[in-house]
C-alpha cells in the first residue's frame, strides 16, 4: 500500500529524467535545515508519559498535511492520516528517541527528536495552537534539555508555515531532495 521512496538531489535533473522514465513519480521537496536555536527550559514543557500518546496522536493526524504520504494523489488520506499516528507511537516505543509536550495542562503540542552523531534531529513537532509559541518553545527546551552540538529539522518545500518556523529559529536550508514515489 505504501510505496517505495527514493530521494535525490533537487538540482540532479539527469538522475530525476532517469527515474521519471523508470516509472517513479515526483511527489514533493523535502528541504533539511540546520542550526543551533537558543536553549531555554519553559515551565509548561516536560518529557512526554504514556498517558500522552493519545493526545499526540490526536495532534498529529491533525497537523501533518505536507508530508510525501500526503502529498501522494495515489494514497488514501485515511492510510496517510494512519502513518502520522504509527510514527507518534513508535516514537513513544523508542526509548532513545526524546519526546517533551506543552501541557497547560492540555496537550497542545509535542516534539520528538533522535541523535544523530553529536546533534539531534526534529522527528516530529507539532502543535493544536498554532502562533502561540508553542513549538519554538518546544525547541528550545529540547535544546536546553538535551544540549546537542546543533539541530537538524526536515520539511516540505510546500509547507510555508514549517519553512518560516524554522528560519525564524536561525536554523538554514542546507539541502534540498525531490522525493519520488514507485509504482
Ligand atoms: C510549523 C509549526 C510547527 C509551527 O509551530 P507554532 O507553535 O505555530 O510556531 P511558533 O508560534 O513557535 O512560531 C515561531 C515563529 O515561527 C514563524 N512562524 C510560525 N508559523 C508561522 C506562520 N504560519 N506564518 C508565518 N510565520 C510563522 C514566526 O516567525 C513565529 O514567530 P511570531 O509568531 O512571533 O512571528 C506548526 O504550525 C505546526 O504544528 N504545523 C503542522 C506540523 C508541521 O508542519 N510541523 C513542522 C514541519 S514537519
Amino acid at each position: 500500500m505504501i510505496p517505495i521512496c527514493v530521494r535525490i538531489d533537487a538540482d540532479d535533473k539527469r538522475s530525476f529524467d532517469a527515474l521519471k522514465l523508470d516509472g517513479w513519480r515526483e511527489i514533493e521537496v523535502l528541504e533539511t535545515y540546520r542550526g543551533k536555536p537558543d536553549a531555554k527550559h519553559h515551565d509548561l514543557i516536560r518529557r512526554a508519559l504514556d498517558r500522552d500518546l493519545l493526545a499526540c496522536i490526536a495532534i498529529a493526524e491533525k497537523a501533518f498535511t505536507h508530508d510525501r504520504l500526503h502529498a501522494d494523489p495515489n494514497i488514501p488520506l485515511a492510510v496517510a492520516t494512519e502513518a502520522k499516528a504509527e510514527w507518534v507511537r513508535k516514537c513513544f516505543a523508542d526509548r532513545s528517541c526524546a519526546v517533551f509536550v506543552y501541557a497547560d495542562p492540555a496537550i497542545r503540542g509535542f516534539i520528538a527528536l533522535k541523535w544523530i552523531d553529536d546533534g539531534a534531529l526534529i522527528d516530529l513537532i507539532a502543535t493544536n495552537k498554532p502562533r502561540q509559541h508553542i513549538c519554538s518553545r518546544l525547541v528550545k527546551h529540547a535544546m536546553a534539555d538535551l544540549k546537542p552540538s546543533y539541530l537538524r529539522a526536515g520539511t516540505q518545500q510546500k509547507n510555508q508555515e514549517g519553512r518560516l518556523f524554522y528560519s525564524a529559529l536561525g536554523m538554514t536550508c542546507i539541502k534540498r531532495q525531490r522525493t519520488l514515489h514507485k509504482p
